[in-house]
């Protein structure tokens, strides 16, 4: 830990290290290489929802000027490892979509050949005159009606039912509610578009530049695909234009990729048109929820149910925790929740920013605020009662948790007591005046990562990790710690990612990156610090019994903390040494340790909506968004992940849905003309705040994730103040105009 925590500057606080190349436009993404003899591939989409192919014309296509090839299932070239057999520990349908590898139908849209071209005009076009003929069959695309049209849904999920306590026990208490709740689809839409570009070296050797979240992931994908040697497969992504778990797998059109580079014998590009990002790289599956709760006069809940009925894909199990967090939140004795998916004719969902629980917070965090106005108490105040001091479901202790102080932190900074409770009862001019709030978790871990340093000779510190930064500022946070700890100039300091030949890191998901890589950061550089002190000792200045405890490492120097006029520089350290850098390198394991405790992060949301009671308009008004998310690394990339939540969290509260048009299972709003996201004249001044106090267990450097609960709760805070300002309990998201006018 050293220095960590008794810096004059706040910890770590450095200007974002990629910030100039992401403004400049010198940061280049995977579309961006332009290598030499490039082609260009399109991917041609099924026009039906479910069936097969009977036949598919591709002779204009291939007589098209500058096609060099148009590969479907009747020529493609076998991928030896797609046949991967059936996994008995996923024995539903697990199959997967296999890419080009019969004649099936899935989902509208479904890539059914690939044109490649000298161009991507040329490919564009030729893609145009590729024509298929159907066997058609009856589908199912609506999770509405799953239940009414006898789809069976798959049994022995990974979230099945679970009771704690006794069921139905909110049944018999005093004060109770029961609601339904629905999220619609939700679609990542990251603003860089998904893109692969694949280049063979030699028959048996491949580069990849890639959108992804994970370089090993997608490396250990295409060699267990094309069933390569992992020396032999090069996976790059020097910078990645947002994610939010869209690139945390190894999608189908990167496989065909590879595949075609390889069938045309040149390096291939394929960038997924917009409407494609809607179907080819997974979405947030709608969900139904219900959920009832039961409390006394005293405001103590006595029982919980959530049932949460959710979809995935004809040929792939896809769950996630929309019941997770209900079981963990609250200190409630009896707690039933159940998880059912049923399979439709659509595209594979996966996570999404906050998967799960993004969903699953929507419909508790409302619900426990019909409640309070059921037990006419604050919905601060009910939250305050039932606040769980150790883990309700595992009765572990917390390896920390502070979110009564965020709650506080939260609550000072909106106003909230100042606030008058009673419903419909602020107004601002014409506009109705309402202020809600909201809770998130998610779970916080450790895993495993290694990270490589190199001091140079003229002082330079070089990390190197094999991950892939989606937009946190991982490479920031990087830097932060070792600035904090060897006491660097941020400019000594270069941080090389997005190369999966570099030290295995861990995909960037789930909050994990900054607890695993900051770890073994942190680690690397007390074991560097232990070779500087080595290689002072040659120096006449120190002597030989010297240990890192007797210096201070600050000015990028070593001095000696009882007489700091004894200073060598770290080039002059090297130099005493006779060395021309010092290299190591140093990793986070998973730690068995862990397991003894509940490590959740948490945040907390307050936001004031303004709601015109003639349009139906709801604007968001102001945002405080606090986190309980262990010591806070990088101070503005922290505040930037933060707030990026609550763009997101207005964006699915007010506008975003995935529309199928059922009668053909085709998407309607596929285009970003259609799909709403928040835009800059959508979001308010958000304020953040964190508790900033470490988690004593998780990792050395004390921090939680905050990936995932800055989107987590933040719409039930919308909603929950919709009805405060209006009356109007909407428990369907988005909360458009109509619902706000019905
Ligand atoms: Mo996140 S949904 O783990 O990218």
């Amino acid at each position: 830990m050293d220095n960590f925590f008794n810096l004059d500057i706040p910890i770590g606080d450095i200007d974002r290290v990629d910030g100039k190349a992401k403004v400049t436009g010198s940061a280049k993404y995977s579309a961006e290489y332009d290598l030499p003899g490039l082609t260009y591939g399109v991917l041609v989409s099924s026009t039906v929802t479910k069936g097969s192919i009977s036949a598919i014309d591709t002779k204009s296509a291939e007589r098209a000027p500058g096609v060099l090839a148009v590969i479907t299932h009747l020529n493609a070239p076998k991928v030896p490892g797609y046949d991967m057999g059936n996994n008995p520990a996923k024995p539903n349908n697990n199959r997967g979509f296999r890419i080009f590898s019969d004649n099936k139908i899935y989902f509208n849209g479904q890539p059914i050949a690939l044109v490649i071209a000298d161009t991507f005009e040329r490919a564009t076009y030729a893609a145009s005159l590729v024509k298929a003929q159907y066997e058609k069959e009856a589908f199912h695309t609506d999770l509405l009606t799953a239940e009414k049209e006898a789809i069976k849904p798959l049994e022995g999920q990974r979230y099945n039912s679970n009771t704690r306590g006794e069921a139905n026990a909110w049944k018999n208490a005093p004060v109770k509610i029961e609601a339904t709740y629905y999220m619609p689809i939700e679609v990542h839409n990251p603003m860089e578009l998904h893109a692969t570009t694949a280049r063979w070296d030699a028959d048996d050797k491949v580069t990849v530049w890639d959108k992804t979240q994970g370089v090993k992931s997608t490396q250990s994908s295409i060699v267990q695909a094309f069933k390569l040697d992992e020396k032999n497969v090069q996976v790059n992504a020097q910078f990645v234009g947002g994610g939010f778990g869209s690139a945390l797998r190894t999608w189908p059109h990167v496989i065909a990729t590879v595949m075609g580079a390889k069938h045309v014998g040149k390096p291939l590009k394929v960038v997924l048109t917009r409407p494609q990002m809607f179907l080819l790289v997974g979405y947030r599956p709608a969900a139904i929820q219900k959920v009832a709760m039961g409390a006394g006069n005293d405001g103590k809940l006595t029982g919980i149910s959530h049932e949460a009925i959710s979809m995935t894909s004809s040929y792939e199990e896809f769950n996630e925790g929309v019941v997770a967090m209900t079981r963990a939140l609250y200190a409630c004795p009896n707690v039933t929740t159940k998880y059912t998916i049923y399979p439709l004719d659509v595209s594979t969902p996966t996570w999404m920013r906050g998967p799960g629980e993004a969903t699953g917070s929507f419909a508790l965090e409302c619900a426990i605020d019909e409640l309070s106005y059921a037990l006419n108490l604050d919905p601060l105040e009910v939250r305050m009662r039932n606040y769980a001091e150790t883990d309700p479901q595992s009765n572990k202790p917390f390896s920390s948790k502070f979110l009564k102080d965020a709650y506080k932190l939260g609550a000072d900074k909106i106003g909230w007591d100042k606030r008058n409770r009673a419903v419909k009862s602020m107004k601002e001019g014409e506009w109705m005046v309402g202020y809600g709030m909201s809770t998130g978790m998610f779970g916080a871990g450790r895993g495993a990562g290694k990270v490589a340093a190199k001091l140079l000779a003229d002082g330079t510190l070089v990390l190197q990790s094999g991950i892939a930064d989606s937009g946190p500022g991982t490479a920031t946070m990087m830097a932060s710690i070792a600035v904090d700890s060897l006491g660097l100039s941020p400019n000594k300091i270069r941080i090389e990612i997005g190369d999966s030949s570099l030290p295995p890191g861990p995909t960037q998901g789930g909050s994990g990156t900054t607890s695993t890589v900051g770890t073994a950061v942190s680690n690397v550089c007390s074991s560097l610090k232990k070779k500087i002190v080595e290689a002072a000792k040659t120096s006449f200045l120190f002597g030989n019994d010297i240990t890192a405890d007797d210096l201070l490492f600050k000015d990028g120097s070593i001095a000696l903390k009882k007489d700091p006029s004894k200073k060598l520089s770290y080039p002059d350290v090297l130099k005493a040494a006779s060395l021309s850098s010092i290299e190591l390198t140093d990793e986070s394991t998973r730690d068995a340790e862990l397991q003894k405790y509940a490590s959740f992060s948490y945040s907390v949301h307050f936001v004031k909506v303004k709601v015109h009671p003639l349009t139906g308009v709801v604007r968001v008004d102001k945002v405080v968004t606090a986190a309980d998310a262990g010591t806070i690394v990088s101070p503005r990339q922290a505040e930037s992940q933060m707030k990026g939540g609550a763009v997101g969290g207005i964006g699915m509260a007010l506008m975003e849905e995935g529309v199928i048009d059922h009668r053909y299972g085709r998407w309607v709003n596929n285009n970003f003309a259609d799909y709403h996201v928040a835009v800059h004249a959508d979001v308010p001044p958000i304020e953040v705040a964190f508790v900033n106090k470490p988690d004593p267990v998780l990792n050395p450097i004390g921090s939680k994730g905050m990936g995932e609960i800055a989107l987590i709760g933040f719409a039930a805070a919308v909603a929950n103040a919709v009805y405060h300002a209006t009356g109007k309990r909407i428990r369907e998201l988005p909360i458009t105009p109509d619902k706000i006018l019905l």
